[in-house]
């Protein structure tokens, strides 16, 4: 039986712009989202289909994840049955690192794990157009993990645009510290408190505006393209969010932000920066539940 090991990145969010709502219901936005080294593991052994019906198992090693239907590695099973038909099926395994609520992506790269496994295990029937379409039917952040790289990301998330290689340079390899309080943050209240305050939305010519000119300044840095305009609703209730990023920014000098709609937050780190410090002050923000992790942008 074949078995495949694939990497589920978590994202951060370096820039993003909710620009307003939708007549559907969602919300247009345009982000600069780039994987990072920090992930889960999904191993995917193939099994043989039972009666003409594909069969699939779904075993965590985190408690705390659902492992029944509700799982996007399940949706994303069942989704990429219908659309090919295939009859085959797999038991997958989730090494889950990332934390859940935390706005950065885990559910998401799971379930992109999932699809593009399966689609290797069913020997390709899926061109990667197709799949970025089917991975817009179970989330909005999913497509963008399909490109393995940092990505432009807009209309409800399904667009997604590679950055060209000199700008995406400029955050190759950057080391951040992802930190994420012991609560999580639900997305679509986050997305609810921005439809309740129009004044939050940021207008999408301003928001393109702002992104090119830090696209077409060679040599931009990083921390000059941190922004996200669901910051200030959701730190208007979780204010323990904008109190430790003030304090990190006037006591490290660092530039740092929260991650889609939190809760989790990062900050790009100098080489030389004071890592244990930081974490410290993080857990003494936070309490000891806070979860503190360094990685670097993939
Ligand atoms: O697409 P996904 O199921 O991940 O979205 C979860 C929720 O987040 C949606 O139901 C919606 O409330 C909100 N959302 C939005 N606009 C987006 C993405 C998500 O309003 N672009």
């Amino acid at each position: 039986m074949s078995t495949l090991s694939i990497f589920a990145p978590a994202k951060v969010n370096l820039f993003l712009a909710i620009t307003g709502r939708r007549a559907d219901g969602y919300h247009d936005l345009v982000s600069v989202v780039a994987p990072v080294e920090f992930g889960d593991t999904l191993r995917v052994e193939a099994q043989v289909g039972g009666g003409g019906a594909a069969r699939f198992e779904l075993e965590c090693d985190d408690a705390a994840v659902p492992v029944d239907e509700t799982n996007l590695v399940w949706k994303a099973a069942r989704a990429f049955v219908a659309v090919t038909g295939w009859t085959g099926g797999a038991k997958f395994f989730l090494e889950k690192r990332i934390p859940m609520g935390a706005g950065l992506g885990g559910g998401s790269s799971d379930a992109v794990a999932a699809l593009w496994a399966l689609n290797g295990l069913a020997g390709g029937l899926l061109s990667l157009e197709r799949l970025v379409e089917v991975a817009a039917t179970l989330g909005s952040d999913c497509p963008l993990f399909l490109a393995r790289a940092p990505v432009v990301m807009r209309g409800r998330g399904e667009r997604v645009e590679r950055l060209a290689t000199e700008v995406a340079a400029r955050l190759h390899g950057r080391r951040v510290l992802l930190f994420k309080p012991g609560f999580g943050i639900s997305t679509p209240w986050a997305f609810g408190r921005m439809a309740a305050t129009p004044t939050s939305y940021l207008p999408a010519t301003q928001a393109e505006t702002r992104l090119a000119a830090w696209m077409n300044t060679p040599g931009a840095k990083a921390e000059e393209l941190l922004s996200n305009n669901m910051a200030d609703v959701v730190g208007a209730k979780f204010i323990a969010l904008p109190t430790l990023l003030a304090l990190l920014r006037a006591r490290f000098g660092v530039a740092a932000q929260m991650s889609g709609s939190g809760s989790a937050c990062f900050a790009l780190l100098a080489d030389d920066a004071p890592v244990a410090a930081m974490t410290a002050a993080i857990h003494e923000a936070w309490g000891e539940t806070a979860f503190v992790m360094e990685t670097r942008i993939a």
